[in-house]
């Protein structure tokens, strides 16, 4: 049995004190990390660049002691490595090469030939296993095919996923043909993630909620628990995290359906509804507004000591409802570890 909290929390476990971890926990509301991504030069060459990628990924353990640390990488690098173009825009965001027809999607990669181009990333990993804290959990992670495809879809970035959601419409088996090769480039993904020492695995689907009816089931639940069967096959015993962000009544039963061991849960919901209706099936992770770390002070503690409470009967992780900004105060997350620990 391990000591790891957050993998006795994933195990089912329910502790007198959740273990902690932040999404985007190594990021730009960090100084240490600004300074480390100019010697990158840019964000991908810090991807790319297994020391520089394993220093980001240490500088929140070793500044605020989170029981997990995540990989430092991006969701976006599974397209790049199956050969669409992939930059980043400062102040904007990503850009991609747009996939429309059956010619983009023939010049991609097949599922199996991305691992060259990620050997960096696994690299990364075995780098933090070795230089980890022992009681430190090491994560794994990929953007679940439909947020992925949204993005490889449109080029960017887009609030509505208009253009996924177009081709959807207009042509369903290149749509579904997509959806195909992600997920299988995501179970070789993830899989090599845990033979370089991922503990845990996480897949995000960002864009899970502007999925409805049918097709959040098509689209986000079926691919989650295919990718899910698969890595617990090839590695048995492994844990995975699901984040299907702003699913509302989506979350209800999505760790069953999908074999999740854990689901993120977003701050669109309440965490009294989510102990409810989702917590009964096992660990929650997650629901604190990411703008408690910019506005910190008596409310960042009274939201966190309600998670908390809301969630202190099963098994649970705390964390963010989504990533920390970049004009967080580096203070106030210290602030919302010591809530937590205090036990208050
Ligand atoms: O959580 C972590 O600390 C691990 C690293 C991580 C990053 N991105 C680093 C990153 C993880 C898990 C992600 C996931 C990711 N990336 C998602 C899913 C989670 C979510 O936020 O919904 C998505 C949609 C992306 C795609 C992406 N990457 C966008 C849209 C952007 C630009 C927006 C922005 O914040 O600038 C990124 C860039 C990115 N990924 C940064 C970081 C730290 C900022 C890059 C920089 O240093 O400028």
């Amino acid at each position: 049995m391990t000591d790891k909290l957050l993998l006795r929390a994933l195990a089912g476990e329910t502790l007198p004190i959740p273990p902690i971890w932040m999404m985007r926990q190594a990021g730009r509301y960090l100084p240490e990390y600004r300074a480390t991504r100019a010697e990158a030069g840019d964000f991908l060459s810090l991807c790319y660049t297994s020391d520089l990628a394993a220093e980001v990924t240490l500088q929140p353990i070793r500044r605020y002691g989170f029981d997990a640390a995540i990989l430092f990488a991006d969701i976006l690098l599974i397209p790049d490595a199956l050969g669409a173009d992939l930059w980043f825009v400062t102040g904007e965001g990503p850009r991609l090469s747009t996939i429309t027809t059956e010619a983009d999607f023939a010049k991609l990669k097949g599922a199996d030939d991305i691992h060259d181009h990620l050997a960096p990333v696994y690299e990364t990993l075995r780098i933090l296993s070795r230089e980890l804290p022992a009681e430190t959990a090491l994560i794994g992670f990929a953007g679940a095919p439909w947020t992925v495809a949204t993005y490889m879809i449109a080029g960017r970035g887009t609030p509505d996923q208009g253009p996924a959601h177009a081709l959807k419409a207009e042509n369903r088996a290149l749509f579904e043909t997509l959806i195909d090769r992600l997920t299988d480039a995501t179970i070789e993904y993830l899989s090599m993630q845990v033979q370089a020492g991922a503990e845990t695995v996480k897949l995000f689907d960002s864009w899970a909620g502007s999925l409805k009816g049918d097709e959040f089931i098509r689209y986000a639940v079926e691919p989650a628990k295919r990718i899910i069967a698969e890595l617990k096959a090839r590695h048995p015993g492994l844990p995975v995290i699901a984040f299907p962000r702003e699913a509302g009544e989506g979350y209800i039963g999505f760790a069953k359906t999908t074999g999740a061991d854990c689901v993120a849960i977003d701050n669109s919901v309440s965490a009294a509804w989510a102990a409810a209706n989702v917590q009964v099936d096992g660990c929650v992770q997650g629901n604190l507004d990411p703008r408690h770390m910019v506005t910190g002070g008596d409310d960042l503690v009274a939201e966190t000591r309600r998670i908390v409470k809301a969630f202190s009967n099963g098994p649970h992780i705390f964390n963010l409802g989504h990533g920390i900004t970049p004009d967080a105060d580096p203070a106030n997350v210290q602030m919302m570890i010591d809530t937590v620990r205090e036990g208050a």
